[in-house]
This record gives structure tokens, sequence and C-alpha cells, in this order.
């Protein structure tokens, strides 16, 4: 397991990636699973739309309507150019974020899964959560999805409430990191 995470880096996403990217998403999409920790990767059919969609939010000044500043990472390995997984840092909450989406959400390719690349991940974002100056983040995952849980247990979750989201039907389990 550490030989392939040694191989890893957190990084944005860029130019050079376009078919890893395309590759990505068409793995969620086969499989029939939803694509978290890529933003709208799901909607954007051309990469490169994507990659434009990603800087533009990272700032207020230019971030769409409607949603909160944010930053996306990849876990690239280098070894074989891979991007084994995805992850998306929400800098603000908006109402929707502050109850049920929290500030970070993430997946591990399907064929990647029980490595450890999504603590890996995990634990490489949250500091640069703490570099962007947050005291704490918010996860949130449903009951049902105990790889998540433990991904976010294994970095120090604290759990505080469980909260059932109409919009989604989901019934939501939210946890603190405290980065101080
Ligand atoms: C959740 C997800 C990111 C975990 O990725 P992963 O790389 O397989 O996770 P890791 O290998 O780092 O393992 C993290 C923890 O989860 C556990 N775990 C992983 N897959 C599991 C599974 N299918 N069932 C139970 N536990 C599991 C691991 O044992 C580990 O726990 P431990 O430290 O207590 O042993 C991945 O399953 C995924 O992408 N799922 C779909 C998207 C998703 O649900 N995202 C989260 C939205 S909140």
């Amino acid at each position: 397991m550490m030989e392939e995470n040694d191989n890893c880096i957190l990084i944005k996403p860029d130019e050079a990636m376009l078919d890893e990217i395309a590759s990505y998403r068409a793995a969620f999409l086969d499989a029939g699973q939803k694509l978290y920790g890529a933003g709208l990767l799901p909607e954007f059919e051309d990469p490169k739309d994507w990659l434009h969609h990603n800087r533009i939010s990272e700032h207020r000044e230019t971030v769409p309507a409607g949603r909160v500043p944010s930053e996306q990472f990849v876990l690239y390995r280098t070894s074989d150019q891979k991007i084994v997984g995805m992850i998306t840092f929400r800098h603000e909450f908006n109402d929707f974020t502050r109850e049920y989406g929290g500030n970070i959400g993430y997946s591990v390719h399907p064929d990647e899964r029980r490595k450890g690349y999504a603590k890996r991940m995990l634990t490489e974002c949250l500091e640069r959560c703490r570099a962007f100056g947050l005291d704490r983040v918010l996860i949130t995952c449903r009951v049902e999805n105990e790889a998540s849980r433990r991904t976010i247990l294994a970095c120090g979750g604290v759990y505080e409430k469980t909260v059932y989201c109409e919009r989604d039907d989901a019934t939501l389990e939210r946890y603190w990191i405290d980065l101080t």
C-alpha cells in the first residue's frame, strides 16, 4: 500500500491531464456511480471546459453565481500518470454546504479503492485547508457509506449529528475535523 501511495502527489489538474480526466469521468459514468469530489465534471464533456470552470471557481470575484469558491485537486500517480482520486475543497459555506455539503468532497477511481488513497488524499487536503486559514472543516457522508465514514474517522473526524437532506433524499452524518 505504501509503495503505491508514495508515487502519488496531490495537485491541481491541468491541460497535460485531459485524457486522464476524461477516463476518470468515464469510469464513474460507465459504472453508474455518482462522481463525488470533482465539482461539475459530470456535466462537462470536454475536460478543458472543466479546467476553466475550476479556475474561475477559485475566487469569489469570478465564481459562478450560486456557488462557493473552491479548489479542485487530483491525486496523481506519477509512476503511470494516472489520476487515482479527486477531491474538492470548498472555501466557504452557503446554506446548502453549511448543512449538507461541507467543506470537502472526494472520490477514488473504482479500480483503485482500498489502497489507502482516500486517506492519503484527505490528509493532504486538510493541510491545504489549514494553510488556507481554516480552523476546522466540515465533512458529511451518507449513513450507508462505510468507506467514507472510515476515511473521515481515520483523518480525525468527530461526529456531530445526523441530518436528513431532502434535496438528495439522503441521511447524512456530519463530522468536524479540527485543524488547530
Ligand atoms: C469512499 C472512498 C473515497 C474510499 O476510498 P478508498 O481509497 O477505497 O479508501 P481507503 O483505502 O483510503 O480506506 C479508507 C477507510 O475506509 C475503509 N474502507 C474502504 N472501502 C471500504 C468498503 N468498501 N467497506 C468498508 N470499509 C471500507 C478502509 O478500510 C479504511 O478504513 P480503516 O482506516 O479503518 O481501515 C471510495 O470508496 C469512493 O470513491 N466511493 C465513491 C465516492 C464516495 O462515496 N465519496 C465520498 C462521498 S462522502
